[in-house]
C-alpha cells in the first residue's frame, strides 16, 4: 500500500478503513452542513481550544478571545476552528481543582490528536487550566501557541486597592481574629474581584503565564497584559495569525519545552517570589518531554537567585503594576545573565534574540539586581527524615523568626479532624507549636487541595498570633502568605513518614540547613509503621484512574501513564 500523501487542514488525520478518499468526503460533507464555502475548508486548520465557562469567572473573557483569535486567523489565512475542552476555576471545583487538572490535561491532549488542526491556540487562564494546555499540548506535540486570558484589575476601595486574593486571606485573617466585623467582611466579599481576569497578584495564574512566557509558549509580553486592556484583544487576534504563521515552521512544543527552557522557568519562578503551585505544575510539563525538575538544583538556583519583583502576596503591588512596569520583557532582561540564551520559542526565536534590546522598566515593581527585594529566591526544597523526597516552604512569604526551630507537633489526621478540632477552645495548642496536616496528598480523596494554610487556631489569632510553622503534604494558594511546608514527600497517604506523625512528637525545621526532621526513636516508628495501613481506593470513574496512577509532587502529580514514555 502505498503511502498518502502529506494533508493538511480538514484532511488531516482523516480514519482510514480502506478508503480514506470516502471518510474525507464524508467529513467535509458535514463541515458544509456547517456552511462554510469551499475556499474556506481549502483553508489550513487552526484549533481554537476554548475554556469558557459559566462555572469560571476567570475565563468570563473567553468567548470574546475567541472571535479575537478567529479574526487573526481568518486574516491569516486559516481557517479558525473552536472547540471546548475541559474547564478548570479554583474555587467551583470539588474536592479541588487540582484532582482535575490531569483530566483537562488528557482532555487537551486527546482532543488536539484527534481532530484535524495544522495548529493550535490554547485559551486559558486559572491556575490548572494553563499547565493543563501546556501539559497536553506538550505530549500532543501539535504546532501551539497559548493565550492566557490576562489578570483582573485591583478595585480602589476607600483609600486601599483591594484585588483577589491575597486580600481575601488578609481580611478573612482579621475577621477570624475578631478585628473586622460581620458586615465589614460582606461588604468586602463585593469588592475583591471586581472585573473579568484571573486573581490580580502573583498566586498560581500569574505565574504560570509568566512561566508560559518564559517558556516560549505566550509571546513575550503578552502574559501579563490586563484581562479587559483593549491589549488583550490584540493580542489574541495576534495568537491566531501567529498560529497560522507556525504552519509549515516545524517548531513543536516538544522544541520548545527544553531542559535549558525549564531552567529557565525554575530561575523566573524564584525571581518572581512566585507561587508554590508552579514548581508541581513545572515538574509536570517537563515530565510530559521527559524532563526530570530536580529539588536540589532548585536549592542551587535559589541561592543564586533573587526576588526581582515586588507583587502581592509577597510585596506590594498588582498584576497591572507588574505589566505596565514592563513586564516579563523587563524581568527577563534584569535576568538575562543568569538566563540559558538558546531556548526558542513558539516562532522559533532564541531567547537570546528575544532579549536583545534593554525594555522600560519600574523600579517599584521590577527591581534591580543590586537592590532586590531580597537576595535569594523565594522558593526552598526540604529533605530529611519527615521528607525523604522533598518538600517545599515559600521562604519569601514566610516570618524569617520561625526559619530555624525545633517544637512539638500538633497533628490532624485528615481536613476533616483539622474543620472539627482546629478552633476548640480545648485544643492543646500555643503559638510554640508546630500545627501538621497529613493525609490531605495527592493519593487521597482530598486530591492535594489548598489546604496547608491551616487557619491559626482561633484562641491564637485572636491573642494577636499571626504566623505558626505549619506543614503539610497537601498545597497553598499561590496568594497564601505564612511559615508554611508543603508538598511532603511521600505523602502520609503513599506510606510516607508523615502519615506517622503524633501530637507530642518533636520536629525539627531548619531552612539554613534545608532540612525537616522527624526526632522519633526508629524503634518507635517501626512500631507505628507495623499498625499503619494505606487508605482505601475509590472504586471507579476519574477518582480510581487518579488514585491508581496519580504521582508524588516530586514528579509533578501527573498520571504515571500521562509522561513521557508512559
Ligand atoms: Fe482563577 Fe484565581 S481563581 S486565577
Ligand atoms: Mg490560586
Amino acid at each position: 500500500m502505498t503511502e498518502p500523501p502529506i494533508r493538511r487542514g480538514l484532511a488531516r488525520n482523516t480514519a482510514n478503513y480502506g478508503d480514506r478518499d470516502f471518510a474525507l468526503y464524508l467529513r467535509r460533507s458535514f463541515a458544509k452542513s456547517m456552511g462554510y464555502s469551499q475556499a474556506m475548508l481549502d483553508r489550513p486548520v487552526v484549533g481554537i481550544v476554548d475554556t469558557g465557562s459559566d462555572y469560571n469567572n476567570c475565563h468570563r473573557t473567553v468567548p470574546d478571545l475567541v472571535e479575537a483569535v478567529k479574526r487573526g486567523v481568518l486574516a491569516a489565512g486559516g481557517l479558525p476552528l473552536a472547540f471546548p475542552t475541559v474547564s478548570l476555576c479554583e474555587p467551583s471545583l470539588f474536592p479541588t481543582s487540582m484532582h482535575y487538572r490531569n483530566l483537562a490535561a488528557l482532555d487537551t491532549e486527546a482532543m488536539l490528536k484527534a481532530q484535524p488542526m495544522d495548529a493550535a491556540v490554547l485559551i486559558g487562564g486559572c491556575d490548572k487550566t494553563v499547565p493543563a494546555q501546556l501539559m497536553g499540548a506538550a505530549s500532543a506535540d501539535v504546532p501551539a501557541v497559548q493565550l492566557v486570558t490576562g489578570p483582573m484589575l485591583a478595585t480602589p476601595f476607600q483609600g486601599e486597592r483591594l484585588s483577589a486574593c491575597t486580600d481575601c486571606r488578609r481580611y478573612w485573617a482579621a475577621y477570624r481574629a475578631g478585628k473586622v466585623s460581620e458586615d465589614r467582611i460582606h461588604e468586602i466579599e463585593g469588592r475583591l474581584a471586581t472585573t473579568a481576569g484571573t486573581c490580580g497578584v502573583m498566586g498560581t495564574a500569574s505565574t504560570m503565564a509568566c512561566l508560559a512566557e518564559t517558556l516560549g509558549m505566550v509571546p513575550l509580553g503578552h502574559g501579563s497584559i490586563p484581562a479587559v486592556h483593549a491589549d488583550r484583544l490584540r493580542a489574541a487576534e495576534e495568537a491566531g495569525a501567529l498560529a497560522v504563521r507556525l504552519i509549515g515552521n516545524s517548531v513543536r512544543p516538544s522544541q520548545v519545552i527544553t531542559p535549558h527552557a525549564i531552567e529557565n522557568a525554575l530561575r523566573v519562578l524564584l525571581a518572581l517570589g512566585g507561587s508554590t503551585n508552579a514548581l508541581i505544575h513545572l515538574t509536570a510539563i517537563a515530565g510530559r518531554v521527559g524532563v526530570r525538575v530536580d529539588l536540589r538544583r532548585l536549592n542551587e538556583l535559589s541561592d543564586s537567585t533573587p526576588v526581582l519583583v515586588d507583587l502581592k502576596p509577597t510585596g506590594e503591588g498588582y498584576m497591572e503594576d507588574f505589566h505596565a512596569a514592563g513586564g516579563m520583557p523587563a524581568l527577563l532582561w534584569e535576568l538575562r545573565d543568569l538566563l540559558h540564551h538558546d531556548p526558542i520559542d513558539v516562532t522559533g526565536v532564541t531567547l537570546g534574540e528575544r532579549l536583545a534590546e534593554p525594555a522600560f522598566v519600574d523600579r517599584r515593581y521590577i527591581r534591580a539586581r543590586s537592590e532586590p527585594v531580597s537576595p535569594v529566591g523565594g522558593l526552598v526544597a526540604l529533605f530529611g527524615s519527615l521528607a525523604p523526597r522533598g518538600a517545599i516552604l515559600k521562604r519569601s512569604a514566610a516570618t524569617q523568626s520561625l526559619f530555624e526551630k525545633e517544637a512539638r507537633a500538633v497533628v490532624f489526621d485528615g481536613l476533616e479532624d483539622l474543620a472539627n478540632r482546629i478552633d476548640d477552645p480545648g485544643l492543646d495548642v500555643t503559638a510554640d507549636d508546630i500545627l501538621v496536616l497529613k493525609n490531605a496528598g495527592p493519593l487521597t480523596p482530598a486530591g492535594m487541595p489548598e489546604a496547608g494554610y491551616l487557619p491559626i487556631p482561633s484562641s491564637l489569632a485572636r491573642a494577636g498570633v499571626k504566623d505558626m510553622v505549619r506543614m503539610s503534604d497537601c498545597r497553598m494558594s499561590g496568594t497564601a502568605f505564612g511559615t508554611i511546608v508543603l508538598h511532603i514527600t511521600p505523602e502520609a497517604a503513599g506510606g510516607g513518614p508523615l502519615g506517622l506523625v503524633e501530637s507530642g512528637d518533636r520536629i525539627r525545621l531548619s531552612v539554613a540547613h534545608r532540612s525537616l526532621d522527624l526526632l522519633v526513636p526508629a524503634e518507635d516508628l517501626a512500631r507505628r509503621r507495623a499498625a499503619w495501613s494505606p487508605p482505601q481506593k475509590p472504586q471507579r470513574g476519574w477518582d480510581r484512574l487518579v488514585a491508581d496512577q496519580v504521582l508524588q509532587a516530586d514528579e509533578g502529580c501527573d498520571l504515571a501513564m500521562l509522561r513521557a514514555g508512559g
